[in-house]
């Protein structure tokens, strides 16, 4: 079974999918981060990521195992970065690039120990309408930006980054604006998506209530 959890930054997708990857022993696949990748690549070697040639050339070079070993690094995650991600995310020839290395993913879903997965979970913006089209379960998960930017600043601060809530909020609005308003893979739900809100739920209500919705499919 492939589901794709699709959404707005800091909305709880990487949560939801993680818990639900675990409860089902299925693969996981967060791939907000060939676009971080790609943007910490370029900001660790000095280049602009306003130059879509120049990414586009970073992206054609990411390998999966590379990606791993960026995602390492502590400015990954980091807030500059995040920004990098969705100026280079909105680039079509970087997304061309690395549209192959996300599909391959659910050809041959390995679990982190290399044992063979029955299933996987995708998570980012347009894994259920461009990823992985003939998905078997798509979510569209969301919350209001003041929600979102809460969540992200508690997360910076619990990593000992100092930022304000207004400046995080300024972030989460920026980001969504580049997200939708882009032309390659804007972010928008699947016709065929459920929508969940989360802005009211707690992660382990969002997870009961997706669970269910698996055991209802199954
Ligand atoms: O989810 P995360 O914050 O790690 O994603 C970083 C950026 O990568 C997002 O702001 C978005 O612009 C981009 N992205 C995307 N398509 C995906 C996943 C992420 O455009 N499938």
């Amino acid at each position: 079974m492939i589901i794709t959890i699709d959404g707005p930054a800091s909305a709880g997708k990487g949560t939801l999918a993680k818990k639900l990857a675990d409860a089902m022993g299925y693969a996981y696949f967060d791939t907000g981060m060939v676009y971080r990748a790609v943007g910490l690549e370029m900001m660790l070697s000095g280049q602009d990521v306003e130059q879509e040639s120049l990414a586009e050339n970073f992206a054609k070079k990411l390998t999966f195992s590379k990606m791993i070993s960026l995602s390492q690094k502590p400015e990954f995650r980091g807030p500059e970065n995040g920004n990098n991600a969705s100026k280079v995310a909105a680039y079509a020839s970087v997304r061309a690039a690395l549209l192959k290395m996300q599909q391959d993913f659910a050809q041959n879903p390995q679990l982190e120990d290399g044992s063979v997965a029955q299933g996987v979970i995708y998570d980012g913006r347009d894994t259920g309408t461009v990823v992985c089209p003939q998905a078997d379960l798509k979510l569209f998960v969301t919350a209001s930006s003041e929600v979102r930017a809460m969540r992200r600043h508690k997360e910076f601060l619990g990593k000992g980054l100092e930022i304000s809530y207004e400046e995080v909020l300024r972030d989460v609005k920026s980001r969504d604006e580049r997200d939708s308003g882009r032309a390659a893979a804007p972010l928008k739900p699947a016709a065929d998506a459920l929508i969940i809100d989360t802005s009211d739920l707690n992660a382990q209500e969002v997870f009961e209530k997706v669970s269910a919705i698996i055991a209802d499919k199954n």
